[in-house]
């Protein structure tokens, strides 16, 4: 049997207790992992993300939103965004403009340009991000 020297025994030693601890629930991982960042770490609650003007009409967008994907769309309606996970299993959903709908590649959910469920296996309507236009911007966001 290999001798394993003293200093790397109590190394291991250490660390397994301090495993053991944590596993137990001895020692809140938030203790040691430190306090939750601020709500607003992930970026700001609203961000600009571009001019009006530079939205065509049939056209869609991807952003990110406190780092959450948002799927932009332009259509004869107007300017119009929602949150890109699927309300089925969380896939990407993408606009479709040869059929005017939002799709899901997953599963073939359905959803119509106010993000309400035409067909599939989605459960709910897609999470709707507010767009305000302001000086000609447009901004996603609270
Ligand atoms: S994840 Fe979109 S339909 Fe299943």
């Amino acid at each position: 049997m290999p001798e394993i020297p003293r200093r790397d025994f109590l190394k291991s030693l250490a660390w397994t207790t301090f495993g053991a601890t944590v596993a137990g629930g001895a020692v809140p991982l938030g203790a040691i992992l430190g306090p939750a960042p601020p709500a607003g770490s992930l970026g700001p609650p609203r961000k600009p993300i571009g001019l009006e003007t530079e939205i065509a009409e049939g056209s869609m967008r991807r952003e990110v939103l406190q780092g959450k994907p948002v799927i932009v769309i332009r259509d004869a309606k107007g300017i119009r965004a929602f949150s890109s996970r699927c309300t089925h299993l969380g896939c990407l959903v993408r606009w479709d403009g040869d059929s005017g709908e939002i799709r899901c590649p997953c599963h073939g959910g359905r959803f119509d340009t106010n993000g309400k469920v035409l067909g599939g296996p989605p459960p709910s309507e897609l999470e709707s991000i507010p767009v305000s236009i302001q000086d000609g911007d447009v901004w996603i966001g609270d």
